[in-house]
């Protein structure tokens, strides 16, 4: 009997465990000490871990911009600057711009390549969605918090301009991360509608 089938069913038993419960207990949290820095070689490894995702015809189309120090107040300020040209985003939202991102010690902000191609576009924003939730889900692992927001469009050229990126770069995720003092509860998931055909 050939004992390393055993083991490797067992340790891929663990293992899928292991990622069960990760995945189950992610949560959308911002419940973090604003300054409680995470070190670099941790972002390092989440970036990696995100360009891990799958991606159709290899086009690598994730770019990552991460905020840290004063870098998240020049970057509020530079979104309440480029709001006020905007009457979409309400003056009470507005002025909380300058110190949205004071509120977690790190924002890593996730960019897609826009292909001119729409198929390749969409499947490429795809790729780089499954590549945020890579960093969200490593980021439980390694016990931190982690949140997805999203940035409205209208700021997207001014959050552009901040972060160096071109017209051919969307901005797919502004996440939070940071060292969790408090959890939210997890808002209930319902069954999965799934149809199920056999023949
Ligand atoms: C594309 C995307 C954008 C999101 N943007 C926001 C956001 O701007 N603000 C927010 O509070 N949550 C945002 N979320 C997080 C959802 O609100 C959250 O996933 C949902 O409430 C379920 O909670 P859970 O993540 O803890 O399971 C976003 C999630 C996704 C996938």
């Amino acid at each position: 009997m050939d004992h390393t089938d055993d083991l490797n069913l067992a340790y891929g038993a663990t293992v899928a465990s292991t990622v069960a419960d990760v995945l189950r207990s992610r949560r959308t949290n911002l419940q973090v000490k604003p300054d409680d820095e995470i070190a670099r070689a941790d972002i390092e490894l989440l970036i990696e871990l995100a360009t891990w995702a799958p991606n159709h015809k290899r086009t690598w189309p994730w770019r990552f911009t991460v905020l840290q120090g004063s870098a998240r107040a020049r970057f509020g300020e530079a979104l309440a600057s480029a709001a006020q040209q905007v009457s979409t985003i309400a003056p009470d939202k507005r002025s909380k711009l300058p110190t949205k991102y004071l509120r977690s010690p790190v924002v890593l902000l996730v960019w897609t390549h826009v292909s001119s191609d729409p198929v390749v576009a969409r499947e490429d924003r795809d790729a780089t969605a499954a590549a945020v939730q890579n960093i969200l889900i490593a980021a439980t692992g390694l016990g931190m918090a982690s949140y997805w927001g999203s940035l409205p469009e209208v700021l997207w050229d001014g959050a552009r301009e901040f972060a160096g990126q071109d017209s051919d770069a969307d901005p797919v995720a502004l996440i939070y991360l940071g060292w969790p003092i408090g959890k939210p509860l997890a808002p209930p998931r319902g069954p999965a509608d799934t149809t199920w055909l056999t023949q």
